[in-house]
């Protein structure tokens, strides 16, 4: 069922903690069918709250909340989203469009005329549902990806 309450605005230092128990909650149910487990480790170690401390300094970050609650966030750096992960508590009811929508309104808000993607193959489909197109499949540091990008009204 699609929430109606999903509340999205910028991060602040004081989410970091919750931003990185929501990637790393994901990582572990979601991410974690389609990569092995020193995979997942690895990425979860690069998102412990004082990464993300340091990531909210240098890129657009966004949270969605629910009753005040982290659930799901997501980065821009220049046209590239990142970081992009919903508590799988609740995945399905929309926090990821709306994170989505939300994301690639600021980019073209920021004059860039496409938003790009490396894009797990848990969420493949999902990026392809929402008008992404695969360019090529690429290996990041032993981590496999499909770059993915879409064009911007
Ligand atoms: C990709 C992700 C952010 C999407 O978040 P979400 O809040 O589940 O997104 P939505 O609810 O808006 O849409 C999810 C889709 O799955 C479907 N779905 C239904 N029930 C679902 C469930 N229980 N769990 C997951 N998806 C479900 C939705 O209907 C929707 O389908 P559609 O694409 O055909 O419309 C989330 O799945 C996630 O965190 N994945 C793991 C991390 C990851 O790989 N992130 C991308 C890194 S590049």
């Amino acid at each position: 069922m699609l929430r109606t309450d999903i509340e999205i605005r910028i991060a602040i230092t004081e989410d970091a903690e919750a931003i990185s128990r929501t990637i790393v909650n994901a990582l572990h149910e979601s991410n974690a069918r389609d990569y092995a487990p020193p995979v997942i480790e690895r990425i979860a170690a690069s998102f412990t709250p004082h990464h993300i401390a340091r990531q909210l300094a240098e890129r657009h970050v966004l949270v969605a909340t629910l009753s005040g609650e982290i659930v799901g966030t997501v980065s821009l750096e220049k046209n590239v989203l990142r970081s992009f992960f919903v508590d799988p508590a609740y995945h399905g009811q929309g926090v990821g469009t709306a994170l989505l929508e939300e994301i690639e309104g600021l980019a073209a808000a920021n004059g860039h005329f496409s938003l790009a993607v490396a894009a797990s193959v848990t969420a493949e489909h999902f990026y392809r549902r929402r008008g992404f197109t695969a360019l090529r499949e690429v290996v990041q540091g032993n981590v496999r990806v499909i770059l993915m990008a879409k064009e911007l009204d």
